[in-house]
């Protein structure tokens, strides 16, 4: 039910501070201006918590103040003037720069999906103590619904319930707390859950059963207990390959092992990291037809076979680098949101299909739509979340249309036909921009002022400062991740070896957006003190063209004496663009562009 890309919520964890009872971080927070703020009685957390704002409730005495926007905060940095349910108030605003603003608190640490955290029961069982309301909430023995009086309750006005197993739950006090919006998880009012629960696997943890019960009003009467068996929904998904690190099963999300990306310039395709946010549409290729939305409102449509016969086939060699790869270097420097991506989620083929500037001159577009005005080149996959919604994603029309822009509709990838997990039969392939705009399964295109509308464009796969917590982010103010910055990582010898005492071997990757080429890779054996230059491979690519990685290897002398050695790369591409050197400067809430120096820590044998 999480309108949070599954996957993303899959790698949330609570750390075990949260499972005792603290403040969750629910404080009264004047967005842009300070108000002296009433004191905790309850000690704060240390940990990441997600939190929501969202509108106040009152309980009898207590009104927990909210807004409706997902936020998770780093709880160590936030006030101490926390409170989790405050004495009742105004609901007044405030004048700050000219402009009213709400009362905002932050409320409800906790897990994506359902997963409100446990410390969020506690809090709410205070605010019970003093609703009259909870106490008139049923208790065993339970009263017996059939799924038909559930079936009446399907908004807040005639409340809202659920059910999940034989048990039945009035869940209206949740809506407006669920971490993926109200309108997620209405979805389930009146019926079962355990559909919704198929789909976003996160739900599937013991906390959040836990969390449902404390909303349980009764029981299915006991001949409509038994669920006409759920598909699962990820029961069509692709056998993968066992060498596969997984960072989520459902939606599937994987990365090779570090040591054998460097091995093979192009990824073998198996091998190549996978990031999907719903199941993998199984896709006909008999019936399967993209549709090119043209100017006027005019629809090219295209089969499969019309693809390969009428655009000419052109080839790219592209590195496709997830917006997270590395994400857990940041995420070990303060928490951040999203999965645990290693120094992997990143890969190369070759890649063969239509160009996509070809196919939109088919359907009637030129530079005359640039100068219009028209934009973007919007894309929507054929992978739909449970609301309908498509993933989709947008890139500037100057790099679709551009003779340089290399984009390809792929059909190919490494000389074989699409494998299901990239994208079968059809995917964009976006060289030198973030691997979420190479939309997969793709179903359409179009041209339009404005960019996708998708979520993952909109409101994901952008960058802050690392002064943006979920309770200041404003998702509209920053730009859509497009090229990527200068990349590069050690692929071998892995953190923790322990190396000979005589010489060493690195290995690694480097890569840049925007087809910037890697002129240089140094590399460091004591912690960025004294430099070596790498020895690159991989193809010559032309200049503001260099869409794919450079591997790169250097063997020096071990120096006399080490226990350990500090290895340290670092890129610099044809702008003369360098990496960070550390991560906390960059350091942004999401987990996106972590490029920093990449260091790995070996011990050195003693003869
Ligand atoms: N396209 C669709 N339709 N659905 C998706 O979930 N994931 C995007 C992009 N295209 C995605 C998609 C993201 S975030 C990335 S990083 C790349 O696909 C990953 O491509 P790959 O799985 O082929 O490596």
């Amino acid at each position: 039910m999480s309108h949070v890309p599954a996957g993303e919520a899959a790698a949330c964890h609570l750390p075990s501070p949260h499972s005792q009872p603290f403040c969750l971080g629910a404080w009264a927070v004047p967005r842009f201006g300070a108000r002296s703020l009433p004191s905790c009685s309850l000690p704060p957390c240390t940990g990441p918590a997600e939190m929501l704002l969202l509108q106040p409730i009152v309980r009898g005495p207590w009104v927990l103040q909210r807004t409706p926007r997902l936020a998770a905060v780093a709880c160590g940095s936030h006030p101490r003037a926390c409170v989790g349910w405050t004495p009742p108030r105004t609901h007044g605003t405030w004048s700050a720069g000219g402009s009213s603003r709400r009362w905002k608190v932050t409320a409800v640490g906790a897990l994506l999906g359902l997963g409100a955290g446990l410390a969020y029961g506690d809090h709410r069982r205070q605010a019970e103590e003093a609703d009259p309301k909870a106490a008139a909430r049923p208790q065993a023995p339970y009263p017996v619904f059939t799924r038909q009086e559930v079936g009446r309750h399907r908004s807040p006005a005639e409340r809202v319930w659920v059910t999940y197993g034989g048990e039945v739950f009035d869940i209206t006090d949740f809506v407006e707390l669920h971490p993926g919006g109200p309108s997620k998880i209405l979805l389930a009012a009146g019926g079962a859950l355990e559909p919704f629960w198929a789909m976003y696997a996160v739900h599937s943890q013991g906390h959040v059963l836990e969390i449902l019960r404390e909303y349980k009003v009764g029981e299915l009467s006991p001949e409509e207990q038994s669920q006409p068996a759920q598909g699962d929904p990820y029961a069509g998904d692709p056998p993968r390959h066992p060498a596969l690190k997984v960072n989520s099963l459902k939606p599937f999300n994987a990365e090779p092992p570090a040591e054998l990306l460097s091995e093979n310039y192009l990824t073998p395709s198996p091998l190549f990291f996978k990031r999907n946010h719903l199941p993998v549409p199984a896709v006909d290729p008999a019936t399967y037809r993209l549709e090119v939305e043209g100017p006027g409102g005019r629809t090219l449509t295209l089969s499969l076979p019309e693809l390969k016969s009428r655009f000419p086939k052109h080839e790219v060699t592209a590195t496709l680098q997830c917006a997270g790869n590395r994400r857990s270097e940041m995420n070990s420097v303060r928490p951040v949101k999203g999965l645990e991506w290693g120094i992997a989620a990143i890969s190369t083929a070759r890649w063969g299909g239509a160009r996509l500037r070809d196919v939109l001159t088919q359907a009637g577009y030129g530079e005359a739509e640039e100068e219009a005005g028209e934009r973007h080149v919007c894309f929507e996959g054929l992978d739909k979340d449970l609301s309908g919604a498509a993933y989709g994603a947008s890139i500037p029309y100057g790099k679709a249309m551009g003779p340089g822009g290399d984009v390809l509709l792929a059909y190919e990838m490494n000389g074989e036909e699409l494998p299901r997990d990239h994208g079968y039969p059809l995917r964009v392939v976006v060289p030198g921009v973030v691997g979420a705009r190479n939309v997969k399964w793709l179903g359409r295109v179009s041209v339009s002022r404005e960019e996708s509308p998708s979520h993952w464009q909109q409101n994901d796969y952008k960058g802050f400062s690392p002064s943006v917590d979920w309770a200041t982010v404003d998702y509209t103010t920053a730009p859509a991740i497009q090229e990527l910055p200068i990349q590069s990582a050690i692929t071998d010898p892995p953190p923790g070896a322990t190396v000979p005492p005589t010489e060493i071997t690195v290995k690694g990757y480097a890569w840049s957006g925007g087809g910037r080429g890697v002129v240089r890779v140094d590399v460091s054996l004591d912690g960025g003190r004294t430099w070596h230059v790498a020895e690159m491979a991989g193809e010559e690519q032309p200049l503001g063209r260099a869409w794919a990685w450079r591997l790169w290897q250097l063997t020096a002398p071990v120096p006399p004496g080490s226990s350990a050695l500090d290895i340290v790369c670092k890129a610099v591409d044809d702008s003369y663009n360098v990496q960070p050197d550390t991560v906390e400067p960059i350091w942004n809430l999401r987990g996106v562009l972590s490029n920093a120096w990449h260091r790995v820590r070996v011990s050195v044998a003693q003869d």
